[in-house]
């Protein structure tokens, strides 16, 4: 029996770490996330019934353990070293001239070194220390010669192995690489933070940095670290293999994650082009990089180069340009975005970062300037990293000038002076503008226009962005000034197309006052709102007088909704708009409260699909709606009818199968003839 369970156990030990090898290490799962749980689950239940049979590379023993008081200093039995950088090919060819010097290698020689070129890893130094093939102490660089024991977190890094893959190992080994943060889970982690209110980290690095400094390892067992090594240390005997390349091969045997990016290449012209292909895939890239490292390839020749005070002298790195720069925030300027939303933005001392010259950067909005905690005449940290908008990541609190001053959010909107409005619970501040606002009146126009609003017919943004251009239009009351002649002059317009749009905007005058009420385009009043709008209040003069209590009657109308239509008909040239609007001659059939009996669809839901032919999805619907329907985007049990043009699909199929009544194009028209 005790065997029976101890050999079950090893076998699932032995496939969970096969498959974490192939998900953490080579990025190549073979079984889906359901299984390796279902197995992990087994695993956990045999351990917990048999606590005296857990092993320390059992792939259970990852989660983290409870928090130590502190980290033990730990002396590292050879140095960890650093390397020196260049930052320049000609640095770089002079470095390998210093090599061939020291080689006794003439400069004309035809000879070619080989060179393992490899991306230099922006993260954490680490070492790990295997004895008899199994983790036993994981150590941070520290000041190269004392480190600190992170054994607990390096433990819980699941591209770490915990017991060395094959049976060719050294009794004793030390493997060395880098802890880093990839961009994905960076990006993940620090949501995390910023939803719990937590300071969100600053780059990738420091996220690894903190994550690695965790006393609680359970913390660190939760943040998306991986290690990737990049040399071998063995004390008890020679290396079984005579290049570095070839180490890092023996790295990936033994099951640690190492650069697929690493190329061995011959002389030092290869290396500048390797470097210049990965500076121009760097933000393709799935994790930071800072520059390149190149090394002798070569053991022996490594050997007789040597060392010089703590660097070798066969590697060296050549740095890319930084990617975060220090810089002052000269002011902060308020744009207006074409929906109103006013957004902050930092303009700065001209500064070289990410390879361009950077002199604005968003600030987003109020809460990441308070979180930020950011004054004009700040040193502020900017971070540039490969196609991403610059970015203000933190500010210099010891370098704040005296004179800083507070960045004060406008009250009123900078392009028209409306008042702005930050809506509870929403991060953005806004223009509350809508028509009048100079940033916004494209987009206005743009919706007016639009099929679903007042649909006029051959008014698309690209002429209504031509027209604003011009100046022949600033609001959507001036649509109804539009002559014939001003519209032939514009480029690309023919006097039969300016006719056709003069006649087309004098037929969108006949409306309804639902479609009005959208076409106005007040925040978050869509179709629906509008509908219940106009069945409410019947007038717009109703709708345009009526307070928060009385707004708060319609249905689906709610405090913020309220907010947003008070707000706009608030404003005077939005009123004097509507008034323009209607005097040019826009009109709408008075609205008769239906009674009862008028609307034989009283309660029931409608759904249409596919496409109809005699009338616009739309227009049927108003009908619907007319009668009393609730026309629904998707069909269920509760759906009373559906109406299927051609090319109905599944929404058609699951109506059949619910014996549902439908009915075609014909059968709609019949209906709404008779009613
Ligand atoms: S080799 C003696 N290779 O860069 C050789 N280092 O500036 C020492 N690093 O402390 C390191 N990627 O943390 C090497 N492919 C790579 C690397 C790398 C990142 C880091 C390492 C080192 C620092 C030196």
């Amino acid at each position: 029996m005790e065997t029976e369970i101890s050999q079950r156990l090893a076998e699932l030990r032995e496939e969970l770490r096969r498959h974490n090898h192939r998900y953490y290490v080579l990025d190549d799962p073979s079984i889906p996330d359901v299984e390796y749980d279902r197995l992990f689950q087994e695993l956990k239940s045999i351990e917990q019934a048999h606590p005296d049979l857990i092993t320390p590379d059992s792939p259970s023993q990852r989660v983290g353990d409870s928090p130590l008081d502190a980290f033990t200093q730990v002396e590292h039995e050879q140095s960890m070293l650093s390397l020196d950088n260049v930052f320049s090919d000609e640095e770089l060819k002079d470095w390998e001239k210093r090599i061939f010097n020291r080689l006794g290698l003439a400069a004309d020689s035809d000879k070619q070194l080989a060179f393992a070129c490899e991306p230099k890893l922006d993260g954490i130094a680490c070492s790990l220390l295997y004895v008899d093939g199994i983790l036993e102490r994981g150590a941070t660089r520290g000041d190269g010669r004392v480190g600190e024991d992170i054994t607990q977190n390096v433990r819980t890094i699941n591209s770490i192995p915990l017991s060395l893959h094959g049976d060719n190992w050294p009794k004793r080994l030390e493997v060395r690489g880098e802890i880093y943060m990839p961009k994905a889970g960076f990006a993940a982690l620090n949501e995390r933070m910023l939803a719990q209110d937590s300071k969100p980290f600053v780059n990738p690095r420091n996220a690894a940095a903190g994550s690695l400094r965790q006393l609680d390892s359970r913390i660190t067992a939760q943040r998306p670290l991986e290690m990737c090594c990049y040399s071998v240390h063995i004390r008890d005997g020679s290396l079984p293999f005579d290049s570095h390349s070839a180490g890092i091969k023996q790295l990936a045997e033994w099951g640690f994650k190492t650069n697929a990016e690493m190329r061995v290449v011959q002389g030092v012209q290869a290396c500048v082009d390797y470097y210049n292909d990965l500076l121009t895939r760097r933000g393709d890239l799935v994790y930071d990089i800072d520059g390149i490292v190149f090394k002798v390839d070569d053991l022996a020749l490594q050997e007789r180069l040597g060392f010089v005070s703590r660097a070798p002298r066969w590697a060296v790195a050549h740095k890319f340009p930084a990617q975060e720069e220090i810089t002052t925030l000269l002011d902060v300027e308020f744009q207006v975005g074409r929906t109103g939303a006013i957004t902050p933005v930092a303009r700065l001392n001209p500064v070289f970062v990410g390879g361009v010259t950077v002199s604005n950067a968003t600030l987003h909005n109020a809460d990441e300037i308070a979180r930020l905690g950011v004054k004009v005449g700040d040193s502020v940290i900017v971070r540039r990293a490969g196609d991403v908008i610059p970015q203000i990541v933190q500010v210099v609190l010891e370098r704040r000038p005296d004179d800083a001053r507070n960045v004060e959010f406008p009250n009123c909107c900078p392009m028209c002076e409306s008042p702005t409005e930050r809506v509870e619970g929403e991060a953005v501040t806004r223009c509350t503008g809508g028509l009048v606002c100079p940033a916004q009146q494209k987009q206005a126009i743009k919706h007016y226009a639009s099929r679903k609003a007042m649909d006029i017919d051959g008014l698309g943004d690209k002429l209504v962005e031509l027209m604003a251009d011009e100046g022949l239009i600033q609001s959507i009351a001036d649509l109804y000034q539009l002559t014939v002649e001003q519209i032939s002059n514009l480029e690309r317009m023919g006097q039969k197309s300016a006719e056709n749009l003069v006649a087309a905007i004098e037929k969108s005058k006949a409306t309804t006052l639902p479609r009005f009420l959208y076409s106005l385009g007040v925040r978050e009043v869509g179709e629906a709102t509008a509908q219940n709008l106009a069945k409410h209040f019947l007038t717009i003069d109703a709708i345009i007088a009526a307070d928060e209590e009385a707004l708060l009657e319609v249905e689906d109308v709610g405090p913020i909704v309220a907010k947003h239509i008070i707000g706009f008909f608030e404003v005077d040239d939005n009123r004097q708009i509507i008034d323009r609007l209607l005097a040019a001659g826009v009109h709408w059939p008075d609205i008769i409260p239906p009674s009862e009996d008028e609307q034989p669809l009283k309660g029931e839901t409608w759904v249409l699909t596919g496409s109809l032919e005699t009338m616009s999805r739309a227009e049927a619907k108003e009908k619907l709606v007319a009668l009393g329907a609730k026309v629904a985007g998707s069909v269920s049990k509760n759906t009373d009818c559906v109406v299927a043009g051609p090319g109905a699909g599944s929404k058609l199929a699951k109506a059949e199968s619910l014996g549902l009544k439908v009915l075609d194009e014909a059968a709609l028209q019949a209906f709404l003839n008779d009613h």
